[in-house]
């Protein structure tokens, strides 16, 4: 980037990147685009809207294996979400020990399906995010990369075929004892094949959500 992009570049207050951060906005991770563009390994229906008209939480999964490409585009597509100043406060634990499920089971107050074909843990990493704020911000932040980041998982692994359960229902300490880290955990996508296809649950009105400010 040549010295008059720079000097053009806005960022809100506040949100002025610090030495260190991710200032490179030309060059993306190669990898990370190689694996999102990468053909899926069936036809699915990748369309969004149909992915999310779709997504219904299973906790029941067959034994299926999850095939590696899958499970690349899923922790690829964590990596798409936005992230507070680009920072990506948020670290994926991906957890393949069985040992470890088993023990993940009782921090997860004995929910016995956290034993899934693929367990993936995200935790919050408010150290990543270098910006000027108070460092309760900086934990508001992180709390939310984390969240986008298994969200955008979790429609990722919807649109390759699979399903998944939202987990967190958790005793944080257990958690991060398992894993063996000093990082909080935010949530814990449990992803695999469903035993059977079920119709999404119903929502409340639309209107009922929507509160118009005038
Ligand atoms: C913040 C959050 C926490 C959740 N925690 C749990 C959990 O600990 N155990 C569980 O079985 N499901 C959990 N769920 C899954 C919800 O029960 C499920 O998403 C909800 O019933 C709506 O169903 P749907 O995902 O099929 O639309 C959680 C979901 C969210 C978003």
């Amino acid at each position: 980037m040549n010295s008059k992009d720079e000097q053009e570049k806005l960022y809100p207050s506040g949100y002025e990147p610090k030495a260190g951060g991710n200032t490179d906005t030309n060059v993306r991770n190669q990898l990370l685009d190689q694996i999102l563009k990468s053909s899926p390994t069936e036809f699915i229906n990748t369309d969004l809207f149909t992915v999310m008209s779709k997504r219904r939480s299973t906790r029941k999964f067959t034994d299926k294996i999850v095939e590696t490409v899958k499970i690349d585009k899923i922790i690829a597509a964590a990596d798409t979400a936005p992230t507070a100043g680009n920072f990506q406060g948020f670290e994926i634990f991906y957890v393949k020990s069985p040992e470890k499920k088993q023990q993940l089971i009782e921090a997860c107050n004995n929910q016995p399906y956290v034993n899934a074909p693929v367990v993936l843990i995200f935790c919050k990493n408010p150290s990543r995010v270098k910006m000027d704020f108070p460092e309760e911000i900086l934990k508001k932040f992180a709390i939310q990369d984390a969240t986008l980041a298994a969200a955008y998982s979790q429609l990722a692994a919807q649109a390759l075929g699979l399903s998944s359960i939202w987990i967190g229902m958790f005793d944080e300490q257990k958690v991060m004892k398992v894993i063996n880290t000093d990082l909080i955990p935010s949530s814990i996508l449990c992803i695999g094949y469903p035993k059977q296809d079920k119709f999404p649950k119903p929502r409340r009105n639309l209107k009922e959500i929507v509160h118009a400010v005038w």
